[in-house]
């Protein structure tokens, strides 16, 4: 389970303080695969940056599996964030003097989290056999972000986060990454959250939130 009870965050520029959200609250059950509804430039890598440990909102208690991760230090984060949580992000953010299959294991190394898939195993699965030894400027970007999705479900970790995972690509493209999370996250059975402003994409998830008057709602 993740559990967001009063959050607040304010982002203090040279110029005009710039506040996303104040006593926000948000409980997501293990196992769910849930989409939050935001508009752009509004807090969605914000808020996601924050269950993630990386960034630290001003008032909180930001709790994984009943434990509260909003005190730790920056090490034991780095620690339980590896262990405990992968991405996927809107701009793929491939490493690109790797190859498809070094992408993907860069993640087992850095992280030490235990091992989910044979890498050719998750390729298979996001339609990528035979591209295991391509460098990332070898694929295009709906290629690109199955990589992506491979690298996100090959650890075994508990938590998923995906920050507009369909971002760069057409409808139709997007359509078959939900496909491919969707048939991952039956397998794995993963807590996902996804962030998106696009209402077709929300809605492929379990269930729906959007934010409203400041306070994040069920549909
Ligand atoms: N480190 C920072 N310092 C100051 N302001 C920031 C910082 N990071 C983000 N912001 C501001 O906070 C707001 C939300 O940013 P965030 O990246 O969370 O939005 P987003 O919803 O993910 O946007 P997008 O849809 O463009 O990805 C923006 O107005 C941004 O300018
Ligand atoms: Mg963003």
């Amino acid at each position: 389970m993740i559990s967001l009870q009063g959050i607040s965050k304010t982002y203090h520029t040279k110029n005009d303080p710039v506040t996303l959200f104040t006593e926000l609250d948000w409980k997501i059950e293990k196992g769910d695969f849930v989409a939050l509804m935001w508009a752009s430039g509004a807090g969605k890598s914000s808020i996601l940056s924050m269950i993630a440990g990386i960034i630290k909102p001003d008032n909180w208690s930001i709790e994984l599996d009943n434990i509260d991760i909003t005190n730790f230090k920056t090490d034991q984060m780095i620690e339980f964030r590896g262990q405990n949580i992968a991405f996927i992000f809107q701009a793929f953010e491939l490493i690109p003097n790797l190859t498809v299959a070094e992408n993907i294991d860069l993640v087992l190394d850095i992280s030490h989290a235990n091992r989910r898939y044979n890498t050719l195993e998750i390729l298979k699965k996001v339609w990528l056999s035979g591209k295991e030894n391509r460098y990332p400027s070898e694929l295009s970007g709906w290629e690109q972000q199955r990589v992506a999705i491979a690298r996100a479900f090959v650890a075994d970790v508990k938590y998923l986060l995906a920050d507009e995972p369909t971002g760069n690509l057409d409808e139709s493209n997007a359509m078959k990454i939900m496909d491919l999370i969707d048939a991952l996250h039956k397998e794995t059975k993963n807590t996902i959250v996804m962030i998106t402003h696009d209402r077709d994409i929300a809605s492929r998830a379990n269930k729906l939130y959007r934010l409203h008057g400041g306070k994040i709602l069920t549909q």
